[in-house]
């Protein structure tokens, strides 16, 4: 983290994960654990489409800052079951995560959907929290730097400096994702400050320095000290352990450092 020129960023990723009738006690219970968080990191909820409502409601009086996990690149029409970024906008939402590897390996996103997605996103005034990663097979034949490159690169394709200031990176490799494998705090700073290279040579040093640059991928209470203590990781994106209010609680209070 380098507090000088970024805010941490603590974000949960829930997944398909817990009902909109659990919102409720989740709140509850995270804002009785860390009370004042909120002068150390920006904390996110990235709740199903179905919780945004009753999350909203929940973290209203929490410092935590609620975000969806897609949404379609169309600002309307015939596209059954897609939700937009303005119908996000109009609940409330602030934040939004574009191209998790889960919808590219699952559900077909291509970098230039992810790309068309970050795109409608911004014009929404929603905050994309765009992922990139790498598979074991990947990383193996040593082509993680340049794919994550490639992959930034396409996702920011016709995006602004200064809209790019509302984006947040995430890097994630897909091998460390729900499997319990945690890249190594120095081979995530190695990629996350490779990322940061990619925008400086886009945007500037200037732009590079103000983007925060997530890592996610098994991270959890007790390795999180360690990644968030490189210097070009910026906070987390977190899954599994994201839903259990006492283990966010627990990476938030390691990014208190
Ligand atoms: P886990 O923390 O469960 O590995 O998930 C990471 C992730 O995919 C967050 O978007």
């Amino acid at each position: 983290m380098n507090r000088k020129y970024r805010h941490t960023v603590i974000a949960g990723n829930w997944k398909m994960n817990l009902l909109a009738s659990d919102v409720k006690a989740y709140a509850t219970e995270l804002r009785s654990l860390i009370p004042d968080f909120h002068k150390w990191c920006d904390a996110i909820a990235c709740v199903p489409f179905t919780s945004l409502p009753a999350a909203i409601r929940a973290f209203r009086t929490t410092r935590v800052m609620i975000g969806a996990q897609n949404m379609n690149q169309h600002k309307s029409g015939a596209y059954t079951g897609e939700v937009s970024g303005a119908q996000l906008k109009d609940l409330g939402v602030r934040y939004v995560i574009i191209g998790h590897s889960e919808r590219r390996e699952l559900f077909g996103e291509t970098d230039d959907i992810v790309n068309k997605k970050v795109l409608a996103a911004i014009q929404q005034q929603l905050r994309p929290i765009i992922c990139v990663g790498e598979s074991l097979g990947q990383r193996e034949t040593g082509v993680t730097n340049d794919l994550v490159a490639m992959q930034v690169k396409s996702a920011l394709n016709g995006v602004d400096a200064l809209k790019l200031r509302s984006a947040i990176i995430a890097y994630e490799p897909i091998w460390a994702i729900g499997s319990g494998l945690t890249a190594t705090p120095q081979d995530a700073q190695d990629v996350c400050c490779e990322i940061r290279a990619v925008i400086r040579s886009l945007y500037g040093a200037r732009t590079a320095r103000a983007i925060p640059v997530l890592y996610g991928g098994s991270m959890n209470e007790k390795n999180a000290h360690d990644l968030l203590a490189q210097p070009d990781i910026d906070g987390g994106l977190i899954g599994g352990a994201s839903l259990k209010p006492e283990l966010f609680a627990a990476i938030i209070k390691a990014a208190n450092q």
